[in-house]
């Protein structure tokens, strides 16, 4: 495959940064997004320019690292897959591919397609723990948990982080991630314990950080790599409410 790669390049959080053309030969369709980038990065290399910077760690779509806008998509044209797991076969031979950053501004870019999500960090030691002693694997099972609920909270652990909710909602909110990672705790008895002070907390950061809120579009949802469902950020605003109210009597 022949392709034309429209790629934003900016040198750094203060450069105004701006889209640049790269023409790449003899692609398989075969190859991933990102081993796509690197044979253009190679041949930057072999120039002597410099090469495209990106995020990516297990390209297995687990860690939740990679973070491109693809032709105006979170992680490109497939559903329910990140940028490492997306492949050429998705283009066509000829195709144009406009490869941009996460867009958000509690995501500033650090440089070219590398944005810094450290936010996310913030929100999770905010409050996205337990912190009480469940034992070791064994007697935390001998708590009782019901199937469904196990399920719901398994489903909300799935989040990986990776930050295409955001970067895919008009309003840049968080809610969809928060919301995932209050739910996988709130839904279990382990969580109970410090439930209240824990979606205050984590919603507290997330508004500090800069994220817009959330007015039920559902862009996330149809974006998100791991199919986290709304209904986390109804359970979360029925906590925080409840929480909210708890507080101040
Ligand atoms: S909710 Fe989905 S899109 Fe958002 S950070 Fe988690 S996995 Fe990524
Ligand atoms: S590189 Fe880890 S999820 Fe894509």
């Amino acid at each position: 495959m022949n392709l034309t790669l429209k790629i934003w390049r900016q040198k750094g959080p203060k450069d105004a940064g701006k889209i640049v053309d790269y023409p790449v030969k003899d692609i398989s369709p075969d190859m991933s997004f990102l081993e796509m980038l690197d044979v253009l990065n190679e041949e930057l290399v072999n120039k002597g320019e410099e090469p495209v910077a990106f995020d990516h760690d297990c390209r297995e779509g687990i860690c939740g690292m990679c973070s491109l806008y693809i032709n105006g998509e979170a992680h490109g044209p497939q559903r329910l897959v990140t940028t490492c797991q997306l492949h050429m076969r998705s283009f066509k031979d000829g195709e144009t591919i406009y490869i941009e950053p996460w867009r958000a501004e509690a995501f500033p870019v650090i440089k070219d397609l590398v944005v810094d999500r450290s936010s996310f960090d913030r929100i999770i030691q905010a409050g996205g723990y337990i912190s009480v002693n469940t034992g070791a694997a064994q007697d935390a099972n001998n708590i009782p948990v019901p199937k469904a609920d196990a399920d719901k909270a398994f489903a909300a652990a799935t989040c990986i982080g990776c930050g295409a909710c955001v970067a895919t909602c008009k309003n840049s909110s968080a809610m969809l991630f928060v919301s995932a990672k209050v739910s996988q705790l709130a839904l279990l008895p382990q969580g109970q314990v410090e439930a209240e002070q824990r979606v205050l907390s984590m919603v507290k950061q997330m508004d500090e950080e800069g994220f817009g809120n959330c007015s039920n579009t559902g862009a996330c949802e149809v974006e998100c790599p791991k199919g986290i469902s709304l209904e986390n950020i109804a359970r979360m605003n029925r906590e925080f409410f409840s929480a909210a109210v708890m507080s101040e009597e």
